[in-house]
């Protein structure tokens, strides 16, 4: 293939950006995004604080418009992120116990439910559990709520949106470390009690304190074997030229090489798209020119 879509299309594969819907009249963002990518990820456009920030009173505004554009243009979109203790409303920070809970039940079934059909796959719960060696859920007052609410959220996900794919996602998980060690756990229980859960998505933000790991493609592969989908959610990897070049190749090449692995997404089109506040972790840059890193991506899709 001559594009990144169509190039990982030939692998039976997805490839994907997050998207920010305030850029879809830059023009040159959209065409980089029309021509590349054939998923799209709304970067904060359905996060909790956007969709429902007075209780009971949902927006999807700026969420439909990303949904709208995904759409016209052929492109399935990865719906991001239903239950997470971050990019809460303030109303939501300020319950606890069963009221919280109710809530958060309630807004997985409304915006799971305005969705209905139109998601390829949702990040049902992002980032539920702790850095570092503990192998622990992160404290935060959904996990305050009781050790089941991530099961909670996917059965009522499932429930909402029975088409879509489940995925519980998250970060530093990328390599076989305490913290994956937690989520393989987990998910291995989910699938021994039948808790809906259809992948993974292991984010893969990477810079020169956390590089790719070793043991990356053995990691995805130990999750595919738990029998569900991996998917590559978020990817960024901080530096430039040859170096960063080769990261990104080999982040594609683990994806090929691992059978569920089903797409790759990178988190923003050119650098200066990027959440990060200075750098050039992306394939494009700040002009939307082709980056050495883009250019070992499509090659590595392209079995090169
Ligand atoms: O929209 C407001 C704007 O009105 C206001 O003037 C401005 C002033 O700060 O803030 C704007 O909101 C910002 C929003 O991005 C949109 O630009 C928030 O402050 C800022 O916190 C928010 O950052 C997002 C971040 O998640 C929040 O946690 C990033 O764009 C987004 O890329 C980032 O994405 C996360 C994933 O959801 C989960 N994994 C990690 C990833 C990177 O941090």
């Amino acid at each position: 293939g001559t594009t990144l879509a169509t190039s990982a299309a030939e692998k039976g594969r997805y490839f994907g950006t997050a998207v920010a819907a305030n850029k879809l009249s830059d023009s040159t963002y959209v065409g980089i995004l029309n021509r590349e990518f054939n998923m799209v990820t709304p970067e904060n456009e359905m996060k909790w604080d956007a969709t429902e920030p007075s209780q009971g009173q949902f927006n999807y505004t700026s969420a439909d418009r990303i949904v709208s554009h995904a759409q016209a243009n052929g492109m399935r979109i990865r719906g991001h992120a239903l239950a997470w203790h971050s990019q809460q409303p303030g109303w939501a920070q300020n319950l606890s116990g069963s009221a919280l809970r109710s809530a958060m039940v309630n807004h997985v079934t409304q915006v799971a439910t305005h969705y209905r059909g139109k998601i390829h796959s949702w990040d049902v719960v992002n980032e539920a559990f702790a850095d570092g060696g503990s192998g622990a859920r992160r404290d935060s007052n959904l996990q305050r709520t009781g050790n089941d609410w991530i099961e909670v959220a996917f059965r009522t996900a499932r429930t909402a949106d029975p088409g879509a794919k489940l995925c519980y996602n998250d970060y530093n998980t990328d390599g076989q470390n305490a913290k994956s060690n937690a989520v393989y756990a987990m998910v291995s229980d989910f699938k021994a009690r039948g808790v809906p859960i259809d992948c993974v998505g292991f984010q893969s933000h990477f810079n020169s304190a956390s590089p790719v790991p070793s043991d990356y493609q053995a990691n995805l592969q130990r999750f595919a074997n738990l029998g569900l989908d991996v998917q590559i959610t978020e990817l960024d990897i901080e530096g430039s030229g040859t170096a960063q070049a080769t990261s990104y190749a080999n982040v594609t090449k683990a994806c090929l090489a691992v059978s569920r692995c089903t797409g790759i997404s990178v988190w923003g089109i050119r650098d200066t798209d990027s959440w990060r506040a200075s750098g050039t972790p992306l394939l494009f840059d700040g002009n939307g020119n082709k980056k050495a890193a883009y250019t070992a991506t499509l090659d590595a899709l392209n079995g090169g």
